[in-house]
């Protein structure tokens, strides 16, 4: 009985502990996409800014699930999961959208989507963190 217990209180450290680490590695990665896309920007340089949006498109896809999301609210803003997801679903479609304007030479609207997913980022945020 001890033992089984000891058992499930390991199970439970390490589920807890891999769902954390999801939460910090997509968010490490979307950091570090968004300084890569910045500096691109800043110094013309496109190659960077592909390269930071893949960060940012792999990083927002380990956290754009509603039930990984809801793990990480505080108790009294589980209500608010949707908006959450929002937030993803929007940083999504917002790497798309700065793709295409890249590839059709149109920076200010590639910028444009830059800016847009920081608000995104800003969203999810000020839920998490009471804003
Ligand atoms: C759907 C919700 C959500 C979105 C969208 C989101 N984050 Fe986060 N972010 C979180 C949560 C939850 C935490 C952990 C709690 C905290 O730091 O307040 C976090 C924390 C962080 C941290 C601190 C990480 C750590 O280990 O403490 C960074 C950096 C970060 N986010 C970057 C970003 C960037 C960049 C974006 C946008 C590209 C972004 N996040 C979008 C939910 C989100």
């Amino acid at each position: 009985m001890k033992l089984l217990n000891i058992l499930t209180a390991i199970a439970l450290t390490i589920s807890v502990a891999s769902a954390q680490d999801v939460m910090q590695k997509s968010m490490s990665l979307m950091e570090q996409g968004m300084t890569q896309i910045q500096k691109g920007f800043l110094n013309n340089n496109l190659e960077l800014i592909r390269s930071g949006s893949k960060l940012v498109k792999e990083g927002n896809s380990l956290f754009s699930d509603k039930k990984v999301i809801a793990q990480y609210l505080p108790k009294d803003k589980k209500h608010m999961v949707n908006v959450a997801e929002n937030a993803a679903k929007r940083i999504e479609l917002d790497v798309n959208v700065l793709e295409l304007n890249l590839d059709d030479k149109a920076y200010i609207n590639a910028a444009n989507g830059y800016s847009d997913i920081l608000n995104a980022c800003a969203r999810c945020h000020s839920i998490v963190r009471s804003w």
